[in-house]
């Protein structure tokens, strides 16, 4: 038998209990599960995310830049909040060491030779727990030939991450023929919230982001997009957070930079320390050359 203890005494009787709020947008009411694994992908100090994308092959094969993830992605990781990618990748290349967030593929089926919006969840429930994932991603084609279906994959994993306490990631995929504009925009991202999308990633427009922004009750990150020239990437970037997005998902942009340890560094204090466009870059040339200075020996 324990021995028996003291009754506790201090019982702080003047200190009213605190009863914690929490820190990203229309996230308050989640269940502690989704709250712990959203406070995995953000940065509870700032609020916002460096995510890094590096999924592409589940429909595009081997894309430039990822050829192979075990020499040019992996030593990018401790640089990123998250890693977003499929589970083929993750068991395969990812070193279980990892400690940052999980933002894996949920959806899939067709390749870049056919109808890209004809997709069906393609990962259990199951699988996503076992593989301590931080949120599914689900690409929803709002005006795409089949946009109902992906709707309905991201209710449903919805209805699932909330039975397992797991945030899901709606993706507002343009198709090519869809106008990207911010009316489109807010359109599609306040679908995705409304049927129940933890967080959304939605691509950036010049001219009208803060709404899409303002009018999507749940945080938005912005996509990354087609490969652009760093300061432009870093500025776009910039715009994005201080119009209201919560951090930014990107792939190509980092990952096919000539220096893409130095250009997710830049990125990270565009985001988390709001460096100007102009201060990030010198900070992404900075380490640039330092890293080539070191290859020099
Ligand atoms: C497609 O929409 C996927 O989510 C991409 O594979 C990826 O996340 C896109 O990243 P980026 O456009 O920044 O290269």
């Amino acid at each position: 038998m324990p021995e028996v203890d003291q009754e506790g005494k201090d019982y702080g009787l003047d200190i009213p209990v605190k009863t914690e709020g929490f820190f990203l947008k229309g996230s308050h009411a989640l269940d502690w599960g989704i709250k712990n694994r959203l406070a995995r992908i953000f940065n509870p100090d700032t609020g916002r995310t460096v995510m890094l994308a590096i999924d592409h092959g589940y429909f595009q094969g081997p894309t430039t830049g990822l050829e192979r993830i075990d020499l040019n992605i992996v030593p990018l990781a401790p640089y990123a909040d998250t890693i977003m990618l499929t589970r083929g990748i993750l068991r395969t290349t990812i070193p279980p060491t990892y400690r940052g967030g999980i933002v894996l593929r949920a959806t899939g089926g067709p390749s870049i030779l056919k109808e890209l919006s004809n997709e069906q969840i393609a990962v259990d429930m199951e699988d996503a727990v076992r593989l301590n994932v931080s949120a599914l991603a689900v690409q929803v084609f709002i005006g795409g030939e089949f946009e109902t279906q992906s709707v309905h994959n991201m209710t449903r994993l919805v209805d699932r991450g909330n039975r397992y306490g797991i945030p899901i990631l709606a993706v507002t995929a343009v198709g090519k023929d869809m106008a990207r504009d911010a009316r489109y925009f807010r359109l599609a991202c306040r679908i995705c919230a409304e049927l129940g999308a933890h967080y959304i990633k939605t691509y950036y427009i010049p001219d009208g982001f803060d709404t899409v922004a303002a009018s999507c009750p749940v945080p938005l990150v912005m996509a990354g997009g087609k490969k652009l020239p760093e300061l432009e990437a870093l500025q776009m970037s910039y715009n994005a957070v201080q119009e209201g997005a919560a951090g930014v998902d990107m792939g190509r942009n980092i990952f096919q930079s000539d220096a893409p340890e130095a250009m997710i560094q830049a990125v990270r204090g565009v985001v988390h320390k709001n460096l100007k466009p102009q201060e990030a870059y010198e900070l992404f040339l900075e380490i640039k050359n330092k890293l080539i200075l070191k290859k020099c020996g």
